[in-house]
């Protein structure tokens, strides 16, 4: 049995290298810039927390995790589109993501929209090819599709952008959270699930543990804008000022508070698998993030 650390350097030695060898790395094609677009953001580095959660929920539901790496490559896909688009100047107008200057500013916005644009549609390519059946393919590209779409990240990013300039409620500023970040932390987890052949009992506590994780994870996003530093954080902060953050809504101090407490609930919903050490180690470190 691996230690949390041993186990957390193999998932990420192992996506990285799915990434940079298997997506997008034909150099014969004419739009060999699109190519390269998709792949400096790909490639630069992100915390790769969402394949983490594909391969540890599907190693805690007893699956061959390596076999789930189309799925949660496919999740890192559409995370990263999202994180292009957010970067535009027509969303949060952003120089400076995973350590380097946003899409925007390297190839420009066309292309930094078509990289997206690529991404996404990869994504589900990805979902296609997996080595399951297609009843486990086709409910993944159910759950991945709805929870990225316009009822999950697509529809939270909306709803960021429209309350810009006016004070939104708790209960919106949850709305906006759970959708824009909380949905495709959700995908991940449940695709996790699906691709370990966990039951349904499983596949709910995946969500759960997700909605509240992810709820943590928005919440610690929105201090690290106001106390983190562009230098460890690699992308811009203290940009957040227009927006409607937990932290306008709490305060950092009550903001710390909610972050280990839905960090807790999380971790309960985890008591349905039977090996969930590194799961919980991996929330628990998220608490107090610095990145
Ligand atoms: C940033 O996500 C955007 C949010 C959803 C808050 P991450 O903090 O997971 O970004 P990377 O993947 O590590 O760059
Ligand atoms: C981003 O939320 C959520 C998505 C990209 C879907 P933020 O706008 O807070 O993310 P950062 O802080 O720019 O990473
Ligand atoms: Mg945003
Ligand atoms: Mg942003
Ligand atoms: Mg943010």
């Amino acid at each position: 049995m691996l230690n949390f650390k041993e186990q957390n350097a193999e998932y990420l030695a192992y996506i990285e290298n799915y990434l940079n060898e298997q997506c997008f790395c034909d150099k014969s094609q004419p739009q060999k810039l699109l190519f390269d677009a998709m792949r400096y953001s790909l490639l630069a580095g992100g915390k790769r927390l969402r394949p983490i959660f594909v391969f540890d929920f599907c190693r805690m539901c007893g699956g061959d995790w390596k076999q789930a790496t189309p799925f949660a490559a496919a999740v890192e896909m559409i995370h990263t589109y999202s994180l292009i688009h957010d970067d535009l100047p027509c969303m949060d107008n952003d120089d400076f993501r995973r350590g380097r200057p946003t899409n925007h500013k390297v190839y420009g916005e066309a292309t930094a929209v078509l990289a997206g644009d690529g991404l996404l549609t990869a994504a589900f390519s990805y979902l296609a090819k997996a080595p399951y059946s297609a009843d486990i393919r086709i409910r993944a590209v159910e759950i991945l599709s709805e929870c990225a779409g316009e009822l999950g990240m697509v529809g939270g990013q909306v709803l960021d952008m429209s309350s810009e300039q006016r004070q939104c409620t708790e209960q919106e500023v949850l709305d906006i959270q759970s959708r824009k970040t909380g949905a495709l932390i959700r995908a991940a987890c449940m695709l996790g699930v699906l691709s370990g052949g966990g039951n349904e009992a499983q596949l709910a506590a995946a969500g759960t543990f997700a909605n509240h994780l992810g709820l943590a994870f928005q919440i610690r996003d929105d201090m690290l804008d106001v106390i983190g530093t562009a230098e460890e954080m690699g992308k811009s902060v203290g940009t957040d000022a227009v927006k409607n953050t937990f932290v306008q809504l709490y305060g950092l101090e009550t903001c710390d508070k909610l972050v280990h407490k839905h960090t807790s609930i999380a971790v309960e919903c985890l008591d349905v698998f039977s090996d969930s050490k590194f799961m919980k180690f991996l929330a628990d470190q998220l608490t107090g993030r610095k990145v």
